[in-house]
């Protein structure tokens, strides 16, 4: 455990055994308004792949479809790296199943908690959100130039607002023990680093095949709500693109490329 555990650079690199992540420049914000907003700014400025900002609060801190990302003081990791992988644009949904892998794997590797991802990009302990995932990208002439991919991990927050309370948890509520957040951050930086070099040697199939071992998703009845309308049917897949395959009560199938998932 560190010392204060803040997620100071010099206590993070303290251990970390990674080559490229966290090891060209980690920057410390107590407050930022969110960090995938100061590592896009530090992107757009060339900074290198493998840059990481964390911050001990965020004011902004932002979530999938506009939605804040609750982040109080000292208690989560709110953590972006910035990746600049050689891959199109369309299959960018490929850093996200590679982050809730290395997530999901540092959980599951440091704690006896019951981990399991949800499509797209939820990290579940005994069915509530613990993580989630947000990757942003920018692109040039036809090609991603960086990636962000940013962590929010619920840790030691003791409780959270009324709206989100019902589906929303923390390593705190469900061990009643705090959790040295360095140490998880640490372990995360390593499995995204070692998923991240299995994307780039074997392709996504083995990280799609992990990712399914993990999921919490595929044959169950589910609903999953869009911004226009919602459907109700089971999971049969996660196609090789991330595109979840659905089918409804009356037979018919469904491709969702983005939406809500509800366990019913
Ligand atoms: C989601 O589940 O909707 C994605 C949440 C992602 C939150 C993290 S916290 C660190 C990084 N900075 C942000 O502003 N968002 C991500």
């Amino acid at each position: 455990m560190s010392v204060s555990d803040r997620l100071l650079p010099g206590e993070i690199v303290e251990g970390l055994d990674t080559e490229v992540l966290g090891r060209k420049e980690i920057l410390h914000f107590e407050e930022t308004d969110s960090t995938n907003a100061r590592a896009r700014e530090l992107a757009d400025q060339g900074a290198p792949e493998g840059t990481l900002v964390v911050a001990e609060r965020q004011t902004q801190g932002r979530g999938r479809k506009g939605r804040i990302w609750f982040s109080p003081p000292g208690a989560g990791i709110y953590a972006s790296l910035i990746l600049r992988p050689s891959i199109p644009p369309h299959e960018a949904t490929r850093i996200t199943f590679v982050t809730a892998v290395a997530a999901a794997e540092a959980l599951l590797h440091l704690t006896d908690l019951n981990v399991r991802i949800k499509w797209p990009n939820d990290i579940l302990v005994n069915g509530k959100k613990v993580a989630g995932i947000l990757t942003e990208i920018s692109t040039e002439r036809g090609a991603v130039d960086y990636a962000v991919v940013g962590l929010g991990m619920n840790v030691n927050t003791p409780g959270f607002p009324d709206d989100i309370s019902e589906r929303a948890t923390s390593i705190l509520i469900e061990t009643g023990k705090r959790f040295p957040r360095t140490d998880l951050l640490r372990e995360y930086l390593r499995r995204q680093e070692a998923t991240l070099r299995r994307l780039r040697t074997s392709g996504f199939e083995p990280i799609l095949r992990r990712w399914k071992g993990l999921a919490d998703t595929i044959g169950k009845e589910i609903r999953v709500e869009m911004m226009d309308r919602s459907y109700v049917g089971w999971v049969e897949d996660i196609d090789s693109e991330g595109v979840l395959i659905l089918k409804d009560r009356k037979g018919a199938s469904h491709r969702i490329v983005s939406g809500d998932v509800v366990l019913l």
